[in-house]
């Protein structure tokens, strides 16, 4: 799939099928977080792949009572470093610690749904859980966890900012009347135009 493609049509997914993901493909998921890039390219992040039933049952529990996560059969748990990264900047700048395992938590999203599989974002974790479990070290942080596998559902896009409204020019606040004219931006609407039509059409077909 197309880079832009790709980021344009990722969800995230919370309804997943029995289907087991073949082992390349999560090779490839957990190959995209490595490469991603990070401060001072300490790559100051460990990732947990876990498949067991219970543990991810235990998992979902410890984020929050978010259930829909046991039906995923693989979660990723993104770990920092974090005294790598305080060893190099100093303790100031532990914020890089998650930064650098968001850059490589982006990576594997899109990794997955470039595969066909899908893939869901989870921060909402209770730390000391989620530690006991794995068994983790005081110096290391369960940053995110990601649910991966395939499919059971085609959620609609949930709205999103226009670029116009994230975006000033040259100095806060400075916004353009026409982005897109800016931009000579208009191209990029043609095929998602086409794919939303397309999907009209046949669900018009079907009734
Ligand atoms: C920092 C962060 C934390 C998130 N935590 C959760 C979470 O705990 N549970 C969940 O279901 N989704 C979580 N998400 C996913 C967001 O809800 C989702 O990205 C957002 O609604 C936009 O939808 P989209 O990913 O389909 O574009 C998180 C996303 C981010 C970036």
């Amino acid at each position: 799939m197309e880079t832009l493609e790709c980021i344009r049509t990722r969800r995230s997914i919370r309804a997943y099928t029995d289907q087991q993901v073949e082992m390349e493909k999560i090779g490839n998921v957990l190959d995209a977080g490595r490469l991603a890039p990070s401060a001072g390219n300490l790559q100051a992040w460990k990732f947990i792949l876990v498949t067991s039933d219970s543990s991810r049952k235990a998992i979902a529990e410890a984020c929050m009572q978010q259930f829909w996560m046991e039906q995923a059969p693989i979660h990723i748990i993104i770990c920092s470093e974090r005294e790598k990264v305080e060893r190099m900047y100093d303790k100031k700048e532990v914020l890089y610690s998650t930064q650098n395992c968001a850059v490589a938590a982006e990576n594997m999203l899109l990794a997955a749904h470039d595969q066909g599989l899908g893939a869901c974002l989870v921060c909402a974790i209770e730390e000391a859980a989620v530690r006991r479990l794995m068994k983790l070290p005081d110096s290391v942080v369960p940053e995110a966890i990601i649910t991966l596998g395939y499919a059971d559902e085609e959620p609609e896009p949930v709205p999103k900012y226009y670029i116009d409204n994230v975006t000033f020019i040259e100095k806060w606040g400075n916004r353009v009347t026409d982005m897109a004219e800016f931009l000579g931006y208009h191209s990029h609407k043609i095929p998602e135009t086409i794919k939303q039509v397309k999907k009209a059409i046949k669900k018009k077909l079907k009734k």
